[in-house]
């Protein structure tokens, strides 16, 4: 799959502005980290990258394939080569954790689809595979749970699960930490590595400033704009400063905005924002 392509993009809910005249260059198996505060219009953005949102202005290229005009049939099979891990996971709850990981291959099921697996399970080669990836995320012992029965956590690495069946050709991961501990940060991060060094171009969304150094690409939005673009090492006190002004969940102490990974005072205002988006339609 060739790169990603934003071209002046802008999206606006209820004539408000979310994103307005973003324009990024993705090449081909890039690993770029987007940074911003709550409400900068980061799961916007990776939203218009799977035109799961209308444009106001503005193109998507994905792949070569110009987003926005491709008829519905194209736009599924783009769809089937995009592998997400959204805020509110996208997992189908009644389904056990295997047969949710399993769905990496078929896509995205139709009804008669999700039913035949509710009642048979998929097939013993994909089972296997399945079982194999929820091992490689720790989660082996869990095939067979309900995913409604596995906590937060656990939850989003069958959705990272999946990403490795599916093997995708561009990963789109909001969050992919918010809800597992250090540990699990790390093996969830080297599991997007792993794919992205087998050729898979990563885009994640990061609250956390330190796990977006770690990428050789940073973009931060702020307020619906392209903030900053660069390596990390140009990511400096005073850019994060300015990236994070105008937080609403920043100013509130008095202390002035800065970034959030600096001020754990404020971890529970951000989790408050994931909430909200975790019961938005993603
Ligand atoms: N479906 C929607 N309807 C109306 N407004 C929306 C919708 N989705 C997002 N917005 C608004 O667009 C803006 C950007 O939201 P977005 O979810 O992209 O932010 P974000 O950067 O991902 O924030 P967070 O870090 O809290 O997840 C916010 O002001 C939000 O309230
Ligand atoms: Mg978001």
């Amino acid at each position: 799959m060739k790169g990603v392509l934003l071209d002046e993009v802008s999206v606006g809910f209820d004539g408000v502005a979310a994103l307005s005249d973003v324009t990024l260059q993705i090449e081909a198996g890039e690993q770029l980290a987007v940074i911003g505060a709550s409400g900068a219009g980061k799961s916007t953005l990776f939203r218009a990258l799977t035109r799961s949102v209308a444009l106001a202005g503005g193109r998507v290229v994905v792949g070569g394939h110009d987003l926005y005009s491709l008829p519905r049939r194209s736009l599924g099979e783009l769809r089937r080569r995009i592998g997400t891990i959204y805020q509110a996971y996208n997992l189908v709850p009644q389904l056990s954790a295997g047969v949710n990981v399993s769905l990496g291959e078929v896509g995205e099921m139709g009804r008669l689809g999700t039913l035949r697996a509710f009642f048979a399970g998929p097939d013993a080669g994909l089972s296997r595979r399945a079982g194999a990836a929820l091992e490689e995320i720790g989660l082996g012992d869990k095939a067979g749970v309900r995913t409604a029965d596995l906590s937060g956590g656990q939850q989003q690495r069958v959705a990272v699960a999946r990403l490795l069946v599916q093997r995708p050709d561009l990963i789109l991961a909001d969050e992919p930490f918010a809800a597992v501990d250090p540990v699990t940060t790390e093996r969830v991060l080297e599991t997007l590595l792993h794919l992205n060094r087998e050729g898979a171009t990563l885009l994640a969304n990061l609250h956390d400033v330190e796990v977006a150094r770690r990428f050789p690409r940073v973009v931060a939005l702020r307020e619906g704009r392209v903030a900053f673009d660069g390596p990390p090492e140009r990511l400096t006190e005073e850019e994060l400063a300015r990236i994070y002004a105008g937080d609403p969940h920043g100013t509130e102490n008095g202390e002035g905005p800065g970034p959030p990974s600096a001020r754990p005072e404020l971890e529970g205002s951000f989790r408050l924002a994931e909430g909200r988006d975790g019961v938005s339609s993603h």
